[in-house]
């Protein structure tokens, strides 16, 4: 039996609680698949870590990171001790950059048992992905500050766009269309306003519809693409978009079905050459931190999405997969919920019920 290693960090805030609900499933789930898991534990890139060390991660932070074939990742972030962009940029954002994980696979379903805020929506009607450029566009570092603290002061901030970065999402998100059953892509574009890199990033995408004969593909500029998340979600099939645009677009998607509280996500290295990162949409959420309620069940569904990557099609993975969505959609259909959901359980009840699921399952 191969055993994958998985490096694991919980992060700050409710990431410490999802963590080990996450970790739960996975345990039941390898040991009903017979699959070889083995965590460590990374007790940095955090916001205490930087209290103590003046930095989030130790200096050689991707050697011993570089070994692992994933990282289960909580969520970082605790803006009352550390600005964001100190915390962000020098931990998820450096990850998702320096190992090179250029697809963020955000899928966004609206789950059986699950309250929709839009009328008259039931499962299988709400059912896409949003695929997020990870690497290069609006978050970059490029640019800088000139005549601090006068009344010229002036703020520059780049967005970066490359062929090479922009061919490889495209190329990625129709190949993901190509394999669904609708073969339909949408892009996100805002080539009205945004007089550079949105024609441009038009023009690729265009340039790649056209080598995917198959796949139907449109494109709306991104304030009504959201718009019509919320007015007509069923059309959507694949979802691609730029690195803020995608960043937007998987927080309403997974608000139009239900709750952000489920929504999971991929930052994937397709390549393999470092490792990819598996990690809840949401963050640290400090409103609720401390009170065992946030909802666990976005961490334990991007364990689901880790299980196929490591599985590379291997049919026992895809199981593996699909047993932690069915034990998911028990739970929301007829176990317990939290507070997010309208119900009253902690997050350890809910972990608790899924991983129960897990061994008990037919
Ligand atoms: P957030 O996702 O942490 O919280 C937004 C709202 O959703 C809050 O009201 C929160 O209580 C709720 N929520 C989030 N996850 C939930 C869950 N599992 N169950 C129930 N309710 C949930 O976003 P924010 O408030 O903008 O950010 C808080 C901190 O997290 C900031 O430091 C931010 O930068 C960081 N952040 C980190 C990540 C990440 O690590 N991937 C993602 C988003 C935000
Ligand atoms: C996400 C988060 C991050 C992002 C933040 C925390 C930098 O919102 O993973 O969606 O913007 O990518
Ligand atoms: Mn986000």
């Amino acid at each position: 039996m191969k055993t994958h290693k998985i490096a694991v960090i919980a992060g700050d805030g409710i990431g410490k609680e999802v963590m080990p609900e996450g970790l739960r499933a996975l345990e039941a789930t390898a040991k009903r698949f017979g699959i070889g898991l083995e965590f460590t534990n990374f007790e940095w890139a955090d916001c205490d870590y930087y209290l103590q060390h003046g930095k989030m991660m130790p200096d050689d932070w991707k050697e011993q990171l570089s070994g692992f074939e994933a990282i289960y990742f909580g969520a970082v972030g605790w803006p009352d001790k550390v600005p964001d962009h100190i915390s962000l940029w020098g931990s998820l954002l450096k990850f998702r950059r320096e190992f090179d994980q250029y697809v963020n696979l955000r899928p966004v379903r609206l789950m059986p048992g699950v309250p929709c805020p839009l009328a008259n929506k039931k499962p299988g009607d709400i059912d896409f992905y949003v695929v997020r450029e990870n690497t290069e566009g609006e978050y970059s570092s490029v640019g800088g500050r000139m005549f601090e603290g006068t009344e010229r002061e002036l703020v520059l901030q780049e967005a970066v766009f490359t062929r090479h970065g922009t061919d490889r999402i495209l190329k990625y998100a129709f190949d993901l269309a190509q394999r669904r059953p609708k073969k339909h892509l949408t892009a996100a574009t805002k080539s009205n306003g945004i007089a550079i890199s949105m024609p441009y990033w038009d023009e690729r995408v265009a340039a790649m519809g056209e080598q995917y004969g198959d796949v139907k593909w449109d494109k709306y500029h991104v304030d009504i693409l959201a718009a019509r998340f919320v007015l007509s979600p069923e059309r959507f099939d694949v979802v691609v978009a730029s690195n803020l645009f995608g960043d937007i677009l998987s927080d309403l998607g997974p608000a139009c079905a239900g709750t952000i509280g489920i929504a999971p996500s991929a930052n994937l290295n397709p390549d393999r050459t470092f490792p990819s990162l598996f990690e809840p949409v949401h963050g640290s959420a400090p409103d609720i931190y401390g009170r065992n309620i946030a909802n666990p069940i976005a961490m334990i569904w991007s364990g689901a999405m880790m299980f196929e990557f490591l599985g590379q099609g291997d049919a026992n993975y895809t199981a593996a997969h699909d047993a932690i969505v069915r034990a998911m959609e028990t739970c929301l259909t007829e176990g317990p919920r939290t507070p997010d959901m309208g119900g009253t359980a902690s997050t350890t009840e809910v972990g608790e019920a899924i991983a129960g699921y897990l061994r008990t399952q037919a």
